[in-house]
């Protein structure tokens, strides 16, 4: 199995997203046999580290992304991949110009509409212009929805 998560920059949402499963994964012996990427839809990262102060949030909580580099989403991944799950609306609507225009293996969805517990919140707020709490916030959104999606791959692969 493999999972990649999208969102704008890759340098904030998806990989702080990346190594939390990363790390979720190997908790539950499962790192072996799921694999965990993520990339971005807009170009001007790519290459980069994550974001600086999503790297201090995540190491905070145990998370190590600071070896990831940012890449842009390619027509590849929706063929690749088990899951594409993006950060919010606007991910959804840009991919569409990466998606081959036959049929594709995954439909890309959104992260929190699969996997949220709270069904009212639907998007991981873009923390880039904003101030540290947004940081946590994204935190927050994806250890739950982490959670759950390991439970789910869990049983899958069980
Ligand atoms: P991300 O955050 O999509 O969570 O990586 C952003 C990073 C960079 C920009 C926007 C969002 N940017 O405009 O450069």
């Amino acid at each position: 199995m493999n999972v990649l998560f999208v969102c704008l920059g890759n340098i904030c949402r998806s990989p702080s997203a990346d190594g939390m499963l990363r790390k979720k994964l190997a908790e539950h012996g499962l790192d072996e046999k799921v694999t965990v990427d993520s990339a971005g839809t807009g170009d001007w990262h790519i290459g980069k580290a994550p974001d600086q102060r999503s790297q201090a949030a995540a190491a905070a909580r145990g998370y190590a992304i600071s070896n990831l580099r940012a890449r842009q989403v390619v027509a590849e991944d929706f063929d690749k991949f088990d899951y594409v799950l993006a950060m919010d609306k606007s991910n959804i609507e840009n991919m569409k110009e990466f998606m081959p225009s036959g049929k594709v293996r995954t439909q890309p969805e959104l992260i929190l509409e699969r996997f949220g517990n709270d069904k009212s919140i639907t998007e991981v707020p873009d923390p880039y212009y904003g101030g540290e709490e947004g940081f946590q916030t994204v935190l927050d959104l994806l250890e739950t929805a982490c959670d759950n999606l390991v439970l789910e791959l869990k049983q899958k692969l069980a």
